[in-house]
């Protein structure tokens, strides 16, 4: 076979775009409680933060001290500045340096301050938005939309519990394979589904906005274990995404909930997801703990599988100098995804119909 330039591109093509992209939106970083009283060092998109919290709530600066380049995550707070831990310089909330140790009269410029990231708490998880200000020193826009809602983190009637986990591979591959049926009789065999327990199924895609869903409805049940042991009259289930980056899973029977999949990924870089896996429930009067439970080997392993499968892929892609993608039909989500992540907004909703046998 003679590769063309086109079947051989390089791995990361695609980074500043993509970058460019989910720079406009609010990033999601960690979950609030991931933030107690020590300064916290992360990285998202390539750019290492440091959160920590004051008496006025949760701060964000670039994990770097204007001194001599320390990462400030190494430091301490104290009376509610962030010392940096070579040579003591201080930090409000806001980047000022307060202090430098060791001069009497010095007074502090602006040059000396440490460079913030604007941050939001929203739902039980923090998140940055690194346009603007966190790069290049420009003002942020003011037009941004709010993090996005996830409102069954504070719903009394779900019970919710949350993994962190993380994997190598882009975010748009990882999305993918969260959100796709298809996979799901190989490499979760017995787990999820089965190769010789397949049933139509119809699928109805709608994006809108900056997000896409699809409802499957007409599977009775999937033929895997997980489903057999943990799931009675599925009516409904749903796939969604969300830019920059919230991959849901929902199985509902008739009396509504039975279980949902949030993943919140963190791009750490181009490669690499931080993956919180938020796992919701319809919250029983007793069985809260017993399910979670019970169910927890079940979906760890999925998961892990999951991470084995978009890891080995992810080796590959980069062994051979790039991706080189050729899909069908049923892969229903992914044309969706890159619309998304190339910036497409659905300002009026777009629907398809599809039957899969899955
Ligand atoms: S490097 Fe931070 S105070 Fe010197
Ligand atoms: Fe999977």
């Amino acid at each position: 076979m003679n590769l063309t330039k086109n079947d051989v591109c390089q791995s990361g093509d695609g980074k500043e775009a993509l970058y460019a992209e989910l720079e406009k939106h609010w990033l999601p970083l960690c979950p609030s409680r991931e933030l107690k009283r020590k300064p916290l060092g992360l990285t998202v998109l390539d750019v290492p933060l440091v959160l920590f919290r004051t008496e006025e709530g949760a701060h964000a600066l670039l994990d770097r001290c204007p001194h001599r380049n320390v990462p400030l995550s190494g430091g301490r707070l104290t009376a509610g500045k962030l010392v940096c831990p070579y040579h003591g310089w201080e930090f409000d909330g806001t980047g000022a340096c307060t202090r430098v140790p060791g001069l009497c009269t010095f007074k502090p410029g602006p040059h000396h301050d440490a460079s913030p990231a604007a941050l939001r708490e929203r739902d039980g998880f923090l998140w940055v938005r690194l346009g603007g200000e966190a790069r290049s020193g420009e003002p942020q826009e003011a037009s941004v939309p709010e993090p996005l809602a996830l409102p069954f983190m504070n719903n009394p009637e779900y019970y919710s519990f949350v993994w962190k986990t993380a994997v190598r591979g882009s975010l748009l591959n990882a999305a993918e394979n969260l959100l796709d049926a298809t996979h799901t009789h190989y490499v979760h065999a017995g787990l999820i589904r089965t190769d010789g327990g397949r049933q139509t199924v119809n699928a109805r895609i709608r994006a809108e906005g900056a997000s896409v869903e699809i409802e499957y409805t007409g599977e009775s049940g999937q033929a895997g274990l997980i489903s057999r042991l943990f799931e009675r009259d599925r009516q409904r289930s749903f796939g969604r995404f969300y830019m920059p980056g919230v991959a849901q899973i929902e199985y509902s029977s008739a009396k509504g909930l039975t279980l949902l999949i949030t993943a919140v990924m963190r791009p750490t870089s181009f490669a690499y997801q931080d993956i919180y896996a938020v796992i919701t429930m319809k919250r029983g009067r007793f069985t809260n703990g017993l399910k979670k439970r019970v169910l927890t080997p079940f979906l760890k392993k999925a998961l892990n599988q999951d991470i084995t499968i978009v890891e080995t892929q992810q080796r590959t892609i980069e062994r051979w100098g790039g991706e080189s993608f050729h899909s069908t039909q049923a892969d229903l989500i992914r044309p969706y995804l890159e619309q998304l992540m190339k910036g497409k907004v659905y300002d009026t909703p777009h629907e398809k119909k599809v039957q899969l046998f899955v």
